[in-house]
């Protein structure tokens, strides 16, 4: 008789290493809307750190075309600016007027580079305009004065007769640009000042004090908020500010979190790191539902938001490259985490209203990453291509109990999701499945939502560290996806190890 072993051996190299043990998990979903997941929630952020804005958005004496460009696909909805720890040293005015003109200056808390200020207030809010996005400013309240934060103000908004008002027209923009989100300062209780939260928010007062609508515009001050889960902070921050000009409190949480501390490379990494990274990832879940109850006790109708306005993963830079410029590459690792982060996101959003991710070009979980005159799309990019359905739209709550991933004896939850339905009616539910080995079936319940149409993009790859370079851009893109069918219950979707699904449902 002949052996059947390799045959068998071809068809288990054929199921491949994608499919080494399936788990199936029920999960329903009602059509009863919640509140409007923001599509501020979708922000990002661009510091004026290593090749953030130069080399990124700005190259020589102009904009990067390229790269606003790739930002407009995903509707990019706000984006901050000029910090981070950077905004806490920077005074506007060395950034306005004739380019040759302005002031050379020392980016002490960036790499100690010489910043020629090339890119200011009107280059900043000629890329807003751009990527046809908000533009959301942190003030300097760290070096700052009440007087800089209330002028900038003036000459940002004031569409009346004044001196400040009219610099800004003899710069070239006549009318004024109504800037509405506003910070003040950053990270107050570190690079911003060392403050403590009694402190700052005596501080918070006195700066919001001068910072005055204009006839116009509305100001959404943003009071600066914890580092991760320090909870005095939001506390005695919340107790302490006056909360009725306040729009919302800031919170900065990093995957592998601790700036300072050794967080591991970008690209070798094992599953040791990889789950680990993924613990870190999932602790948002914690950190926002703890910040928000916090902020119940002051604010019951949940009137001000939470913002989450700088979060990603934070690993080594890049060996070779310049110290203190925070370049990483960008994994499928991150992928999975940028899905999951916004899953938790739309899933609060009751509380945050807005996110930026740190920080979209060069800089720690980049969208963009640029040598010279060349570009590419990083994986975390996709995510933010397909999760864009979200923006604007109705929450829907999503019920289930997810499998465990399990790592030499530690368990997280394998799966996680979320669900909107825009104004058109289609609904849409984003998955993420982080376990690296097991394929998980979904079989969904539907109550009341009626469907005729399924239609799916998934974003994988075979290995956790598979990155985009500039020789192979397209190693890990989003691909359509057709692992949904309906089902008598409503749906059955099978998502594949370490993979981001975005079902889309339509009448
Ligand atoms: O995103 C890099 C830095 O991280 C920011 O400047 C600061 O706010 C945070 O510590």
């Amino acid at each position: 008789m002949k052996s059947s072993w390799p045959f068998l051996v071809f068809l288990f190299l054929l199921s491949g290493i994608q499919v080494f043990s399936q788990t199936a998990i029920e999960l329903s979903i009602k059509d009863t809307s919640g509140p409007v997941i923001s599509r501020n929630v979708y922000g990002h952020f661009s510091e004026d750190l290593g090749r953030c804005i130069y080399d990124g958005f700005w190259t020589g004496d102009r904009m990067r075309m390229d790269v606003v460009e790739a930002l407009r696909k995903i509707k990019v909805p706000v984006l901050r600016w000029p910090g981070g720890c950077y905004a806490d040293q920077y005074h506007w005015r060395d950034a306005i007027g004739p380019r040759d003109q302005r002031k050379k200056t020392v980016n002490t808390t960036w790499g100690m580079v010489t910043e020629d200020n090339s890119f200011g207030t009107h280059e900043f809010l000629e890329l807003c305009d751009l990527l046809g996005c908000q533009p959301y400013i942190a003030g300097n309240v760290g070096t700052g004065t009440p007087e800089e934060m209330e002028s900038w103000l003036e000459y940002l908004n004031f569409d009346g007769k004044s001196t400040l008002a009219d610099m800004r027209r003899k710069n070239g923009r006549e009318k004024p640009w109504n800037v509405s989100f506003w910070g003040v300062g950053n990270e107050s209780w570190g690079c911003g000042g060392s403050m403590t939260p009694e402190y700052y928010a005596g501080e918070y007062n006195r700066y919001s004090e001068f910072c005055k609508n204009y006839p116009g515009s509305q100001l959404r001050l943003i009071a600066s908020g914890a580092n991760s889960d320090d909870y005095n902070w939001t506390d005695k921050v919340m107790k302490n500010i006056v909360r009725n000009r306040t729009w919302g409190i800031s919170m900065h949480y990093y995957t592998l979190a601790g700036p300072w501390e050794h967080k591991g490379s970008a690209t070798q990494f094992g599953e040791d790191d990889y789950f680990k990274a993924m613990v870190s990832c999932l602790k948002m879940e914690e950190i926002v539902s703890k910040h928000s109850a916090i902020m119940d006790k002051y604010d019951p109708k949940k009137r001000m938001a939470l913002v989450v306005d700088e979060w990603g993963i934070w690993t080594d830079a890049e060996p070779g490259s310049k110290p203190g410029f925070l370049y990483q590459q960008n994994s499928l690792r991150d992928a999975l985490i940028a899905g999951s982060t916004l899953n938790i996101f739309n899933n609060h959003t009751d509380r945050v209203k807005m996110a930026n991710l740190a920080q979209t070009v060069n800089v720690l979980q980049a969208l963009v990453l640029t040598d010279k005159d060349k570009m590419l799309l990083t994986p975390t990019y996709y995510i933010f291509d397909m999760y864009k359905v979200h923006q604007d739209a109705h929450s829907l709550a999503v019920h289930f109990t997810s499998p465990q991933y399990v790592h030499d004896g530690q368990k997280i939850a394998a799966v996680n999701a979320s669900a909107s339905r825009d104004s058109s009616g289609a609904i849409h539910i984003s998955f993420v499945n982080i376990d690296p080995s097991k394929k998980i079936t979904i079989n969904a319940a539907l109550p009341g939502i009626a469907f005729s149409t399924i239609h799916g993009q998934i974003l994988t790859s075979s290995k956790f560290n598979d990155i985009n370079t500039f020789d192979q851009p397209d190693k890990v893109k989003t691909a359509g996806f057709n692992g949904a069918k309906k089902t008598s219950a409503g749906l059955s979707v099978e998502l594949p190890p370490m993979s981001v699904v975005v079902v889309e449902l339509q009448k």
